[in-house]
């Protein structure tokens, strides 16, 4: 029997169309939860996502938005509770990067990064918040009242020069995320991150996809290989299951140790 740690959650998923959110949904509908599969834009992406949740037994919805437009969130999670009445995980996860040299990047480059990686997290986290305080513990489904994960990165710990603007939107996520973890815990919402190192997606195709650029990058992770969408939707399964329920205000990175500094591995 496939145990179901998190049968009968409802889920919602921001940026499910592709890459991590897209691996992150799956796991969490094998893991027996109903998912919203939110999109921006790609909506064949959610395809193959609703099919994989589906098979697992549980219901999957694709629903558009842009998480940095108040009223398109607003819109969706209406549709969400509407239709399956809660939510019980939101897992904050659309994000992109518009990469710059520092003197010649524009507001424009600056302001969507922010926008979608950082604003877009408060949107969806008021909202959610406010229908999980509304709720509040229900025994059966959970210990918690709701449980929100952030995708941060490990670049909310290490500098990272041509993504200025990506890497003040992950430095923002972990204290958004501490913060709010220690304002929602007394009404029993746990908010913890994800910090994914390099995870073989379309945001870092370049970096991977040449055996010139795959090895450059390995030398980057001490466990010898770049990361997959599934390594990230197996700890959003835990993080959101009553297993990591004193688990609060902290960030996982999942990453082979590329937070360990690896360029002193031998000696410095
Ligand atoms: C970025 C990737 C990068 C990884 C490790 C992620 O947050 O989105 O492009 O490969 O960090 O540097």
């Amino acid at each position: 029997m496939t145990i179901q740690p998190l049968k009968g959650q409802k889920a919602l998923v921001t940026g499910a169309s592709s890459g991590i959110g897209a691996g992150v949904a799956i796991a969490l509908g094998q893991a027996g939860a109903d998912v919203v599969v939110n999109y921006a834009g790609n909506v064949a992406g959610t395809v193959p996502v609703i099919a994989a949740i589906e098979a697992a037994g549980g219901r999957a919805m694709a629903i558009q938005a842009d998480v940095s437009d108040e009223q398109q969130v607003e819109a969706m999670f209406d549709r969400m509770i509407g239709q399956w009445g809660a939510i019980d995980i939101l897992v904050n996860n659309a994000g992109l990067q518009q990469d710059a040299a520092f003197h010649d990047m524009t507001l424009a480059q600056w302001n969507k990064v922010i926008n979608v990686n950082l604003t877009g997290m408060f949107l969806c986290s008021r909202r959610a918040t406010r229908e999980m305080m509304k709720r509040g513990v229900q025994p059966e489904v959970s210990s918690a009242a709701g449980k929100i994960i952030c995708m941060s990165s490990v670049h909310e710990v290490i500098p990272w020069a041509g993504h200025v603007n990506y890497a003040a939107s992950k430095g923002g996520v972990k204290l958004f995320m501490q913060s709010l973890a220690q304002e929602v815990a007394p009404q029993k919402i746990r908010v913890n991150s994800i910090g994914p190192g390099a995870i073989a997606t379309p945001i870092n195709r370049p970096a991977w996809e040449t055996p010139e650029a795959l090895a450059k990058l390995l030398e980057l992770i001490p466990y010898g290989r770049v990361g997959q969408p599934d390594d990230i939707g197996k700890v959003a399964v835990w993080l959101s299951s009553d297993a990591s329920d004193y688990i609060n205000g902290q960030t996982i990175f999942a990453c082979g140790g590329m937070t360990l500094y690896p360029e002193f591995a031998d000696g410095g």
